[in-house]
């Protein structure tokens, strides 16, 4: 059986905090943010607004795409490092909203690359045939563990959710290849212990390596090379990172998915956030090969090779 995405949905929250904003805040610069980051404006959640809530505003239009209903989902997933409580899961959460009484749930704890574990584990369900639907969410309001007074972090970050439902597709489609990995011996660079700690240049450093690595990889084991790519969708963290791997597959910029200036780093809802962006623009044609790389606190990173369409 072949697993792929078969329905999709964003939730960005209302509210845009720009760099323009931030510099009110703290001592920074547009001009700074801009130019190392890439980011402009983030979205930034109500306090009324919890995770939970964006996961189930995203979950609600990837069934809707998927044309199915609630009760045909076997399986929960939802990314994320900023559930309401520690539990019940976000996903148990969104199970009894949706009503999706069916379905089995759990939190997926891989910080940014949450949404790559999140995806790489419902297609396994679906490949063997265990499973027939599976959500996944990725799911963020990093706004609540940011420390406001730190200028290294809180400019980085934003919230929101995307999701999608993995299911069977046809012959030729969907998930090729697939690399996850973690390297714990670098958790120190990134954690939360209140707020988010961060060494932005040792995790700059691992990122810039891992995710041109980690696409190279998903294409030697798909036995396929870099022209055959159409469309990259990196985690958006930073500019300068996503630019590393762009460069390393050798794509023109036009193949590259940037939607880091409008809504920061959303952690584990980057990269769905992202593909709904595309979809919207024409970008991603049905048939095109796509990678999508992601890294993360743990340290964590994943990586897929994904024929788009059903
Ligand atoms: N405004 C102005 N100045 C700042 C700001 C700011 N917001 N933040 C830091 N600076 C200062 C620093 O204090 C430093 O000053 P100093 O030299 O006087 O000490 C100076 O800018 C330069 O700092 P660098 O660390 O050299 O800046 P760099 O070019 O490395 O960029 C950045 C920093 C953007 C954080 C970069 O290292 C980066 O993107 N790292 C990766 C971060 C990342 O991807 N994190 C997400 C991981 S995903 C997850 O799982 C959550």
């Amino acid at each position: 059986m072949n697993a792929g995405i078969i329905g999709i949905g964003r939730y960005l929250p209302e509210k845009i905090l720009t760099n323009h904003d931030l510099e009110k805040m703290m001592d920074t610069s547009d001009e700074w943010i801009r130019t190392r980051t890439g980011i402009e404006e983030r979205r930034i959640a109500d306090e009324k607004i919890n995770t939970s809530d964006m996961a189930y505003e995203a979950a609600v239009k990837a069934l809707e795409d998927a044309n199915i209903t609630a009760e045909d989902l076997d399986l929960i997933l939802v990314a994320t490092v900023t559930p309401d409580r520690p539990f019940p899961s976000v996903a148990c959460i969104i199970q009894e909203r949706l009503g999706a009484r069916k379905a089995a749930a759990m939190d997926i704890s891989a910080a940014c690359s949450g949404f790559m574990y999140g995806i790489i584990t419902a297609g396994q369900f679906v490949q063997s045939g265990s499973y027939k639907n599976v959500l996944v969410v990725g799911a963020e309001k990093l706004s609540k563990i940011m420390d406001w007074k730190d200028r290294n972090t809180a400019v980085l970050f934003g919230d929101g959710a995307g999701a999608v439902v993995i299911g069977p597709v046809s012959e030729g489609k969907g998930i090729i290849s697939f690399e996850l990995g973690a390297d714990g011996s670098g958790g120190k660079y990134l954690y939360q212990d209140e707020y988010i700690s961060m060494n932005g240049r040792e995790v700059f450093k691992f990122a810039v390596r891992q995710m041109g690595e980690s696409c190279i990889n998903v294409l030697e084991k798909a036995g396929l090379s870099k022209s055959d790519v159409d469309f990259l969708i990196p985690h958006q963290a930073n500019v300068r990172i996503m630019e590393a791997a762009r460069e390393r597959l050798e794509l023109p910029i036009e193949k590259m998915s940037k939607t880091i200036h409008k809504y920061g780093n959303t952690s584990a809802a980057s990269i769905p956030i992202s593909i709904v962006e595309e979809l919207k623009a024409g970008k991603i044609k049905d048939g095109d090969l796509i990678v999508m790389v992601g890294f993360g606190g743990g340290l964590t990173w994943g990586a897929i090779a994904l024929r788009w369409g059903r």
